[in-house]
């Protein structure tokens, strides 16, 4: 389960670099920078908590970074991130159910949290900075 969120976030930040090449508008550009950023950092905090608690990291990336380069407009892959990271929230939800205690336990939780709210200000931001393009 922690490999299946640790490739989606690879993902993730694949998707995101090669949308951030694609995007003129300097802001959206730096915000999808960010978010890349983000990504990256849970992809390497995901490999140490496998890593740390006796398993293998996997070294591949999830079919999602290909889902999306697959879409034609900006906003049809921006809408696709943004239900992926919707996904990435259900799965660490439904990862909590099996996790054991501390500190996998908590790091789900606060993955969950984290995607839930990048969900809604993500879809908001994305929005605004389209509109703010035109
Ligand atoms: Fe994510």
């Amino acid at each position: 389960m922690l490999n299946l969120l640790l490739e989606s976030e690879r993902a993730g930040a694949v998707a995101l670099e090669q949308l951030a090449g694609e995007v003129e508008a300097e802001k959206l550009r730096r915000f999808l920078l960010g978010a890349r950023d983000e990504e990256a950092r849970n992809a390497q905090s995901l490999e140490a908590l496998i890593r740390d608690n006796g398993g293998t990291p996997s070294d591949k990336v999830g079919p999602f970074a290909a889902r999306v380069a697959a879409l034609e407009s900006v906003r049809d892959r921006l809408n696709l991130m943004s239900r992926g990271q919707e996904w990435v929230a259900r799965k660490a939800e439904e990862a909590l159910a099996l996790a054991p205690p501390d500190p996998i336990h908590d790091y789900l939780q606060a993955m969950a949290n984290r995607h839930r709210a990048e969900v809604e200000w993500g879809r908001a931001e994305v929005i605004r900075l389209l509109n703010a393009d035109k």
